[in-house]
């Protein structure tokens, strides 16, 4: 018996411990103090990484419906068929015209349809999206080679072969020519056609043959699809990075993203495959191209319409290293550094300058003030540096004033990593940009990371990051409540050390639910619609409350980084008189929390705004965009106290107005 008495008293005092040790962990009180900034937010703080993947440019944000409108895909008529209706006619062989080498080829078509009609059929990117009572804008370059009564009818067609819109054109000149016919569309379909039919008998050659919805972002002719343009700028994001990714490099160097061949009159930009379209075999995509019809000066004008500084990424003479991984020798870098130098004279130098020309030609006399180049995407190793350093050499002497971002290659650790950034220091770029692609532990891991930091080198831009969970068969699926909890957790690292971190975007940014290579995105759309991912709400949440400096925020006098399962972040906004908590529950539990506000007074009431699911699993889609979605109650302050209940994993947002 003395002796079950014995391990009894044991057992008590080893729960006791126990229990006592977990209580001191325990979460109980916050303490923020709001009138004592401890660091400033850079307005780049939080952005937007865009990259053409995923079909995110033609057969998403570039509202053009028309697959191959230039016929300049390997296959010159891909994405076109032949379509007869009683009526003859053949497509003579592409014609190929070596004098106009950005877009040499054209079709001719030979009709012989005095009763019928004979004509091609364009399928769309996985069919065209069009909206009940909109106006939609067809445009033809078109040239009569022979006879010139041709009639030519546009019809957009539903899968039925319905036809739910059409117009006319009539009178072509055997010169080269824009053809131009709008028509509405009475119903909404996600998976029309278009049809260009022709009449009478004669000869006629076509190119960039294009339909547009006319309600595009802004408004602009050839622009932008609005609904996903309008979510990017809902983000009110500080920077955008373009054009990618690995784009920038090319599988090879051919297919590199050259930014000259990308401005100008959209007819001139020299089409080319998209990287994108072979990599993942099991996402195979022949038909991805790039039109460029969104380029650099689209990219600049989207940067400046959403306020967001814009952050273009330049090849620094390698391709990607996960493919041929070519690298340019040393003594034939120079064109490449001249790239980087005329870019900064298109977006910045006088309407007087060659490429500053250029922009004013296209509608844009004044600069784009650009601050940031980006030299390389994921480069590694000596090769990346040894090129960086000659882009630096010439950049900093020629425009002091432009901030220079360099890599440190695909991982947020290990011996290439450790390389890029120990090498970097020894020279002189403003910022590393740095990528991890992540399981969810990983974020939580490493909300201190930035914590120890070295205070003197050079700032962080985390470039490319996103947390990689489970997946299922929805396309939406990868992009789910844990994976974006855990990002908040991270995210809440990244404002704390804001001295430091002076950027950061998640990636990818787009993906069309039917033509998608990669996930996680933040953005899924199809023809139609465009939602949020739970990414996308968490990404809000910081960057519409980001606030110009960070506030000390802690329990027990240390920064919460995942004590109790609670990860937290407190900035204040100097200009609205506000400060802006973050407070991450990544438990089950529900946790009941005390704050007390030093420092400044705040009014009688917060604003709470909460993202939150029962599972950690659930996910967005298209069908059922709102199972995460940011909801907002007002709690109560009692003098400088309030008391906060938090529910099992959620992400909080606390609004207080400051008294003034
Ligand atoms: O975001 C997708 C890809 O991930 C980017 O193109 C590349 O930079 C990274 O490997």
């Amino acid at each position: 018996m003395k002796k079950n008495i014995k391990l009894y008293y044991l057992v008590i005092t080893f729960l006791l411990v126990t229990a006592d040790s977990v209580s001191a962990q325990q979460v109980k009180e916050i303490t923020v103090i709001a009138d004592n900034p401890v660091a400033d937010i850079q307005p780049t703080m939080w952005g937007v990484f865009f990259e053409d993947i995923n079909f995110a440019a033609d057969g998403g944000i570039y509202a053009e419906l028309v697959k191959n409108r230039s016929f300049e895909f390997s296959m010159p008529l891909m994405g076109w068929k032949t379509t007869r209706e009683k009526g003859e006619g053949r497509l003579l062989p592409t014609f190929y015209s070596p004098s106009n080498p950005s877009n040499p080829r054209y079709l001719e078509i030979a009709v012989d349809a005095a009763n019928g009609a004979f004509g091609i059929t364009n399928e769309g990117f996985r069919g065209m999206g069009v909206k009940q009572g909109e106006t939609y804008n067809f445009s033809i370059f078109a040239s009569a080679r022979s006879g010139s009564d041709l009639i030519m009818t546009i019809e957009l067609i539903n899968p039925k072969g319905e036809i739910i819109g059409s117009a006319e054109i009539k009178g072509f000149n055997y010169d080269w020519k824009i053809y131009r016919a709008s028509f509405k569309s009475p119903v909404t379909e996600p998976k029309a056609q278009l049809k260009v039919m022709l009449r009478g008998k004669g000869s006629i050659g076509v190119d960039m043959i294009s339909l547009f919805p006319s309600d595009t972002w802004k408004g602009r002719l050839g622009g932008l699809r609005k609904d996903i343009a309008q979510l990017i700028a809902d983000l009110e994001p500080g920077f955008v990075r373009f054009p990618g990714g690995c784009i920038v490099e090319g599988r090879d160097l051919t297919n590199r993203y050259q930014w000259k061949t990308t401005v100008g009159p959209i007819d001139q930009r020299r089409m080319i495959i998209n990287r994108w379209n072979m990599e993942m075999r099991d996402r195979l995509a022949p038909d991805y191209f790039q039109s460029f019809g969104l380029g650099f000066f689209e990219y600049f004008l989207f940067s400046e319409d959403i306020g967001a500084e814009p952050l273009p990424i330049l090849n620094c003479g390698m391709s990607c290293q996960f493919n041929a991984g070519e690298v340019v020798p040393l003594n034939e870098l120079d064109p490449y550094i001249q790239d980087a130098l005329d870019l900064i004279e298109f977006a910045n130098g006088p309407v007087t300058s060659a490429w500053g020309k250029l922009r004013s030609s296209m509608g844009h006399p004044e600069p784009f003030n650009l601050k940031y180049v980006g030299v390389g995407n994921e480069q590694w190793d000596e090769q990346y540096i040894e090129r960086y350093r000659e882009f630096e050499k010439v950049l900093k002497a020629k425009h002091p004033e432009i901030k220079i971002v360099s890599g440190s290659g695909p991982s947020a650790s290990g011996r290439l990593f450790d390389y890029a950034w120990a090498e970097m220091k020894k020279l002189s770029p403003d910022l590393i940009d740095e990528h991890y692609y992540m399981q969810p532990d990983w974020f939580l891991k490493n909300a201190a990371r930035y914590d120890n930091y070295d205070r003197k080198g050079p700032k962080v831009f985390a470039g490319e990051y996103a947390a990689h969970w489970k997946e299922g068969k929805d396309a939406e699926s990868r992009n789910t409540w844990y994976s974006a909890l855990t990002e908040a957790a991270f995210m809440t690292g990244l404002e704390r050390n804001a001295d430091i971190v002076h950027m950061a975007s998640y990636a990818p940014l787009l993906a069309h639910v039917e033509a998608w290579q990669w996930r996680p995105d933040l953005i899924w759309f199809d023809n139609l619609t465009s939602i949020g991912t739970p990414n996308y709400y968490v990404q809000k949440m910081f960057s519409t409350h980001r606030g110009t400096s960070v506030i000390s925020l802690t329990a027990a006098g240390k920064p919460l980084t995942g004590q109790d399962s609670i990860y937290a972040s407190g900035t204040l906004d100097k200009t609205a008189g506000r400060v802006y908590l973050k407070i991450v529950n990544v438990s089950a539990k529900p946790k009941t929390i005390n704050i007390s506000i030093e420092g400044s007074s705040a009014g009688k009431e917060a604003v709470v705004e909460t993202l939150k699911s029962g599972n950690k699993g659930d996910y967005n889609t298209i069908g059922n965009p709102k199972v995460i979605y940011p909801s907002s109650k007002t709690i109560q302050i009692s003098g400088k106290k309030m008391k906060i209940d938090l529910e099992g994993i959620s992400a909080n947002t606390i609004i207080l107005t400051l008294k003034k």
